[in-house]
């Protein structure tokens, strides 16, 4: 409908490596849009604890459970995919939504085991709302282990960050999607003006265009 393609909605997602300062910066992106008068922007973090699948994440993230190394990425993929009727609707409304990790944090963690090869990896996630920008917030594993609370959860390391980092760097090779890295060392009052820019243009620029597939 026309109404649904005037509306400036956009889907923006934020990636890294642990510690880069995505939650901080999905706050203080959406805290700004809105004080900037766009209507209703979303946050969500599509690891959500707070479902039954995303509980049992959580307690497969803090060593409370074990898990199979198959079955917490389709846990991941399945606590985003419970996500999409509602994302699809504020997308629909014209409302921009930014997410806290997204399939590629999904597919980057599992391949970073080992024994797995991305394309499998991908596929649950095949068919998701295809963001329109993903920020992706540089940061090495060195630096992130010297932040606050690193090594706490299972995956902080920096053995595995550096493996993670590996996998999100093929991903980004990927040029039908719209990667931008981002320097996360820099402050983060600076690092919040690109961030909002970069989602300022893309808002602009998808205005007209329809919502994509992701991997399809
Ligand atoms: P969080 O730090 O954003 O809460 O994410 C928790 C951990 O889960 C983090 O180490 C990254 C990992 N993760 C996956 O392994 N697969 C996924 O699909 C997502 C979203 C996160
Ligand atoms: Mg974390």
């Amino acid at each position: 409908a026309a109404w649904e393609r005037r509306a400036a909605r956009a889907l923006i997602a934020l990636e890294g490596v642990d510690r880069a300062g995505k939650s901080t910066q999905g706050r203080r992106l959406v805290e700004a849009l809105r004080a900037e008068g766009t209507r209703r922007p979303h946050l969500l973090f599509p690891a959500d604890r707070t479902t039954e699948i995303g509980q049992l994440i959580s307690s497969y993230l803090v060593r409370e459970k074990n898990l199979e190394d198959h079955t917490i990425h389709l846990l991941f993929s399945a606590n985003r995919w419970e996500h999409v009727p509602m994302m699809k609707e504020k997308l629909h409304q014209g409302v921009t939504i930014v997410v806290d990790r997204y399939a590629f944090s999904g597919v980057a963690f599992t391949s970073a085991k080992g024994n797995f090869c991305l394309d499998w990896c991908k596929q649950p996630d095949v068919g998701l709302p295809k963001p329109d920008l993903i920020l992706f917030l540089q940061l090495s594993p060195e630096a992130a282990a010297e932040r606050g609370n690193f090594g706490r959860e299972r995956y902080e390391t920096s053995s595995f960050q550096e493996k993670v980092l590996q996998s999100f760097y093929c991903l980004m090779e990927d040029k039908t999607l719209n990667w931008k890295k981002v320097d996360a060392s820099k402050s983060i009052e600076d690092l919040h003006r690109e961030i909002k820019s970069l989602a300022e243009e893309t808002m602009q620029e998808v205005q007209n265009k329809p919502l994509g597939e992701l991997w399809k």
